[in-house]
């Protein structure tokens, strides 16, 4: 596994958040990047998810060169479909990190702590249709390919891949 380590998103998370969510490339699979002006308000939201327990919001720490540094995240949390409580995963990465085995690593890790805590049950994850490295994160750890889906990200709607795994099943 890649040299990384996760930690719970915080205020300082702010500059990070501007870079995953307002960039038009690293949106181009998630229905297109945010404005700058909700930012602020999704990261609080996300910090108040964390530290209330309610989701796993991780921001991925890289172990090598500067120990501040922000590779992206991974996140964990559960929302309703169809009457029932469903858990997904969700990972970014920044630019200038993608391409090292990072984003793997990190979903990995973070699967390794839902299996070890014995919490989230079945996790599913949506990737973008032709999300190249995403789909390959799946199907590398393990994720059993369901089927498409046209999932909503931030009220925009996209064609998937519908893959999930119990944590237990990780490889
Ligand atoms: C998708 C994303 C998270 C991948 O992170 P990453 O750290 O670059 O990915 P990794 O280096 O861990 O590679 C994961 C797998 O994808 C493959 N891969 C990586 N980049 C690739 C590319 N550009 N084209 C094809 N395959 C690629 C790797 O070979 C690896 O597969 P392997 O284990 O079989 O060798 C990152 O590109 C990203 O954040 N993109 C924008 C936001 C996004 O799409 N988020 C995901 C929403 S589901």
């Amino acid at each position: 596994m890649r040299n990384i380590a996760l930690r719970e998103v915080a205020v300082s998370d702010a500059d990070v958040y501007e870079r995953m969510f307002c960039d038009p490339t690293m949106m181009s699979g998630l229905g297109g990047p945010l404005p700058r002006s909700g930012i602020r308000a999704k990261l609080q939201h996300d910090i108040d998810e964390a530290t209330s327990g309610r989701a796993w919001i991780c921001m991925i720490r890289l172990s090598r060169g500067d120990p501040t540094a922000v590779g992206g995240n991974v996140v964990l949390w559960a929302h309703e479909s169809h009457g029932m409580s469903i858990s997904e995963i969700g990972w970014m990465v920044l630019p200038e990190f993608q391409g090292r085995g990072i984003g793997k690593a990190a979903v990995r890790l973070l699967l390794r702590r839902a299996r070890d805590a014995g919490r989230w049950g079945v996790v599913h994850a949506y990737p973008g249709i032709t999300n190249t490295a995403s789909n390959a994160i799946c199907r590398t750890l393990g994720f059993t390919l369901a089927g498409r889906h046209d999932a909503v990200f931030a009220g925009r709607s996209l064609p998937t891949n519908h893959w999930h795994i119990n944590p237990i099943n990780l490889t």
